[in-house]
């Protein structure tokens, strides 16, 4: 008798553990993810190996380095330096080439929902690199907003009729979400989501790094090699937050947040901006990898407090 009613509340706790899980379940785009914080590209995606152990630590969604059709060594040392609020990176995209990194990704398994991110010269440079990547991910998201690589990323990114040639020519020949991602180095972000909007995409990801510089008072001269590069970390929050803001309000198409985001409370803002999921790039590096989990712990404390889903959460800054 004793036994039988102790498995009942095994049962029972086992129950409430799974209902725990599904708060933070999600869609996007049709792709079910177990919750919505996802590690951004650039940080620990060079191998497949790194994407797993993201994957192991909690994150919902893992997304590779941007790769290309050639193997590319990017830019000259030193590539990031600390500044106030942030870094200031310019890698200069190096990846071992989309062939190369699809080998890779064939002995790995990866615990949690894939994006391959893709860079460019041309929309025929995208779709290329996109079709040979598309049966290996669950997603495909277009860098359309590298900040300091020459004749890539926003120097394609800010042009709204290339951002729709692009993804126009993509959307037609994967089966996978296609997400763009963007720059916030434009006048109005809301013209270039429209763009991507109409040119097929299933979702946008903002933003990606705004311009930067930092100089060196002894030298006098520019400290990273490519001499100019893209800030990150808490300082670009607020940037994010707007740009998520206005770019929920104006598409019909979800947005991923991405931008500074090193907290619970950050996390929190960028959902009520707007955002279905959020990106996690350089708190990985100051936090480590336990950010996914003390994000995640986080974000189910305040649902569960205020016995809210996490879709009653997305946009509700909007309803004021
Ligand atoms: O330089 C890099 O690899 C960074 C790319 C990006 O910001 O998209």
């Amino acid at each position: 008798m004793e036994k039988s009613s102790a498995s009942k509340k095994e049962i029972s706790s086992r129950e409430v553990v799974m209902a725990d899980h599904d708060r933070l379940k999600t869609e996007i785009a049709g792709l079910s993810i177990s919750n919505p914080v996802i590690l951004a590209s650039g940080v620990m995606g060079t191998t497949p190996g790194g994407l797993s152990r993201v994957a192991s630590a909690g994150a919902g969604g893992v997304t590779s380095k941007s790769l290309g059709l050639d193997p590319r060594s990017g830019h000259p040392s030193p590539n990031v330096v600390e500044v106030a609020g942030g870094y200031l990176n310019a890698m200069g995209l190096p990846n071992p080439g989309v062939e190369e990194y699809v080998q890779e990704l064939r002995g790995n398994d990866i615990e949690a929902t894939l994006f391959g991110s893709v860079y460019g010269q041309s929309p025929e440079e995208f779709r290329r690199a996109a079709k040979l990547l598309a049966p290996e991910v669950d997603g495909i998201e277009l860098n359309l907003s590298c900040p300091h690589a020459e004749k890539l990323g926003s120097a394609i990114g800010t042009d709204p009729r290339l951002v729709e040639n692009i993804v126009h020519s993509i959307a037609r020949e994967i089966d996978k979400p296609l997400f763009a991602k963007l720059t916030p180095n434009v006048a109005d972000i809301r013209k270039i989501g429209k763009a991507a909007e109409a040119g097929g995409a299933d979702g946008i990801v903002a933003i990606n790094t705004l311009k930067g510089m930092a100089i060196d008072v002894t030298t006098m001269r520019p400290i990273l090699g490519n001499k100019s590069g893209g800030l990150s970390g808490p300082a670009i929050h607020p940037v994010a937050v707007k740009s998520v803001y206005d770019l929920y309000e104006r598409l019909s198409i979800p947005v991923i947040g991405a931008g500074g985001v090193e907290t619970g409370e950050d996390l929190i803002e960028l959902i009520l901006a707007g955002a279905s999921a959020v990106q996690i790039g350089t708190a990985v590096a100051t936090k480590g990898m336990s950010v996914f989990k003390e994000l995640n712990s986080f974000l189910f404390d305040y649902l569960n407090s205020r016995e809210l889903s996490l879709s009653d959460l997305v946009g509700k800054a909007h309803e004021c």
